[in-house]
């Protein structure tokens, strides 16, 4: 696709990637994605702002080249270094050896481990600035949204915010715009829970220190630009990064395995507590579902209740397989139960690869032999209600 200028001077250069099922080989998405690149032409300088995928490499620099002769580009803003976005760059700095990289000092370590290879590179910090004649880029630091060395870039005169990741959604529109695409907001949701959710409070940070600016535009990294109205995303980053106060709204997952039907009539109990103590409650029969399905239970969770019975003396493989996913538990409350025959291994060790990943264990005391009897269905609706009010 050729660049397309979004503003007076400033270009979408970027990549769509409207094939691609499964980003970074861990979330499906429904609709590709893109990996957006910026061009910003001042009267004396010129910025690139971030660059593509590896595997595009050559259309990418032949779209830029469209734009503006490679050896014209001054400097090249590297707003984070994941291979998403600084995958380019080496061809790029190749092309433009005598350009200077901005940016972070944790990125300039990330870039130069990735390429191995130093780079002509300035380290910016928290609102520094650089003067292309008219347009002035001013760095604002965002660190871990979604890694140590994520950064926003502001172009003061034209009221754009270069936002990185922040913002983004999995999802290619060919027609760049926000108010140019069919509603995306259900992707635009499962990407702030995998990818920023973990980091509610940096990204509340983030958001303090943007509150002031007058942005008539956000340009993420990923997915449609933010024309029309911008704030509603900011303002939904915020409400959902936010702690909530009362359980209305939040949401349990409970995934299980059941061999021979005990365990799940102890998540069916619990899925009545949960509901009795006020949260929404998904039951998910792990055997039944798809990867995506797992993926996204464990994403749009508030909490997590996993059940298992013990095979051979450990939890069975398809819990094991959906334990691939356990990083979605992290900084969420988690608990483990089942039941199981002669053994009953799998609740500690279910726990301990939770606990591995960060999770906010509780432990469910929940651990039944054989069939559960009356007074372990009731101690599962308590345990399920007590869980819920406690989000
Ligand atoms: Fe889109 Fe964190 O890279």
């Amino acid at each position: 696709m050729k660049p397309i200028a979004i503003h007076d001077n400033v270009f979408w250069c970027g990549m769509l990637h409207p094939e691609l099922k499964i980003f970074d080989d861990l979330m499906p998405t429904t609709n590709g994605t893109s990996y957006n690149s910026y061009f910003v032409r001042g009267s004396e300088k010129c910025a690139v702002i971030d660059t593509a995928k590896h595997i595009f490499q050559e259309s990418y620099l032949s779209g830029l080249q469209l734009i503006t002769p490679l050896e014209d580009i001054d400097y090249i803003v590297v707003n984070h270094a994941e291979p998403d976005h600084s995958g380019s760059l080496r061809a790029l700095a190749d092309a433009v050896p005598n350009a200077t990289i901005l940016c972070s000092k944790p990125c300039s370590m990330f870039i130069e481990a990735l390429s191995n290879r130093p780079y002509n590179l300035k380290v910016v910090g928290e609102g520094d600035t650089v003067d292309l004649g008219g347009k002035t880029l001013r760095f604002i630091m965002a660190p871990l949204l979604h890694w140590p060395d994520t950064m926003f870039t502001y172009c003061e005169e034209d009221r754009l915010l270069f936002s990185c990741d922040a913002f983004g959604s999995h999802f290619c529109a060919p027609m760049l715009f926000n108010d140019l695409c069919v509603d995306y907001g259900r992707d635009f949701r499962v990407y702030y829970d995998v990818i920023m959710k973990p980091f509610a409070a940096k990204v509340v940070e983030a958001i303090h220190k943007i509150e002031g600016l007058h942005i008539d535009m956000i340009c993420p990294s990923h997915g449609p630009i933010l024309r029309r109205d911008p704030w509603n995303a900011v303002r939904l980053y915020k409400e959902w990064s936010s702690p909530q106060v009362t359980v209305e709204g939040k949401t349990v997952s409970i995934l299980y395995f059941s061999a021979h039907g005990c365990t799940k009539k102890m998540a069916d109990a619990l899925a009545e507590g949960v509901r009795a103590g006020g949260a929404a409650c998904d039951v998910v029969h792990i055997t039944e579902q798809d990867s995506e399905s797992l993926f996204h239970a464990l994403a749009r969770a508030d909490g997590v209740l996993w059940g298992s019975s013990t095979i051979n003396r450990d939890a069975p493989p398809p819990i094991w397989s959906a334990l691939g996913y356990a990083g979605l538990c992290k900084g969420k409350p988690t608990a483990v139960f089942g039941s199981y025959g002669w053994s009953g291994e799998a609740k500690k060790y279910i726990e301990g690869r939770l606990e591995a990943v960060g999770a906010k264990m509780q432990d469910s005391g929940l651990r039944v032999n054989l069939s559960p009897s009356d007074e372990d269905l009731d101690a599962c609706r308590a345990f399920g209600s007590a869980f819920a009010k406690g989000l």
